[in-house]
């Protein structure tokens, strides 16, 4: 069904700020953050906005596909921090490579790339589409509290992209919501309405870290079995998982539960730390740069967060 990835791309920020860098700021230690967490350093932006990353992961996605911007027809960003409301992150790529196609964001937190991606999908379905560009782009560092250790020391800043088109190879997928606010929440902005009387929560993320890590390893075990039957396939004729860089222990956990060896996961978050919905596609396109994807190869993605949500698909490459 419905497609092929003709390209991919990644971007993120210059600076990098190791775990004893913040262990400069925070009560932590690298020891702490690279046995719990996995992450022994991440990018952080300075200056560069997500829309920002998003429009550079775009033209590398754009260079290796081979297309023009011309040649798009829809584009679609995930992101949870974008700098404006209005325009829209896919809107000021569009603008910024020179499309002319209808853009819109998602946010379903850290699935949001999957959702992006299996509407893009649906897109496909439709007919009349050339090319879509897919984005997850987050400059989450502007969502932190940074006085906060069980989040600043996780979360980071970064975008990856995908040009899809019509093809055969979106074997099968899961999207699920949950919907409760008690696990994870971000508030936005309260506004200054003087005829409000209600709270104004601090718009930082808040994240109950064991709850999160337990939905995260029950729903990659779960929908990643639930895709691959859906497909009708079985565990071992899976050649790679890039999976959503949250912890390494949740991806050794899911290793082990699946019963797939270690190898056949992505693995980059010891330098990119938890970039939401950008995680999944920075990873994908570290494994097509690495040279271990090929053609025909079967990929499974899965991403899971803020909602609580998850998004699962297998796709042959
Ligand atoms: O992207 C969205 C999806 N997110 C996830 O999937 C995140 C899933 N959850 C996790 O990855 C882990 O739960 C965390 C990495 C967030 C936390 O690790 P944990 O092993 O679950 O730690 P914890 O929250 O149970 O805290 C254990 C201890 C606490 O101290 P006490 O109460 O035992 O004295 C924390 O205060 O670790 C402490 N702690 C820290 N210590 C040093 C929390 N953060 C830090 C820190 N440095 N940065």
């Amino acid at each position: 069904m419905a497609i092929k990835i003709l390209g991919t791309g990644a971007y993120v920020p210059e600076k990098i700020v190791t775990n004893d860098d913040l262990a400069k700021m925070v009560d932590t230690s690298d020891e702490w953050i690279t046995q719990r967490v996995g992450i022994k350093e991440r990018r952080v932006s300075e200056t560069e906005t997500a829309a920002d990353f998003a429009v550079n992961a775009a033209k590398e996605a754009m260079a290796n596909a081979n297309i023009t911007a011309d040649e798009l027809d829809l584009i679609i960003a995930a992101t949870i921090s974008a700098e404006n409301i209005c325009p829209t992150v896919a809107g000021t790529v569009q603008n910024r490579i020179g499309a002319t196609c209808p853009a819109f964001d998602i946010n379903s937190a850290c699935s949001g790339f999957m959702f992006a991606l299996d509407t893009a999908v649906s897109y496909i379905a439709r007919g009349n589409i050339r090319n879509i560009l897919v984005i997850g782009t987050e400059r989450l560092s502007k969502l932190v509290d940074w006085d906060d250790r069980s989040t600043c020391v996780i979360f980071a800043d970064g975008a990856g992209a995908m040009v899809i088109a019509p093809g055969e190879g979106y074997l099968a997928s899961k999207m699920f919501t949950a919907g409760g606010d008690d696990v994870i929440k971000i508030p936005a902005f309260g506004g200054t309405s003087p005829f409000y009387t209600n709270e104004k929560p601090a718009p930082y993320i808040f994240m109950d870290g064991q709850e999160t890590f337990k939905f995260a390893v029950n729903k990659i075990v779960n929908d990643v079995k639930e895709v691959i039957e859906k497909a009708g396939m079985t565990l071992d004729e899976i050649d790679h998982l890039v999976l959503h860089q949250a912890n390494t222990r949740i991806l050794d956990f899911a290793a082990k539960r699946l019963k797939i060896s270690k190898e056949k996961i992505i693995v980059n978050i010891d330098k990119y730390g938890n970039t939401a919905a950008a995680s999944v596609p920075i990873a994908f396109n570290e494994l097509a740069k690495s040279g271990r994807l090929k053609r025909g190869d079967t990929v499974v993605m899965s991403a899971f967060g803020g909602g609580l949500s998850s998004g699962t698909c297998l796709i042959r490459y």
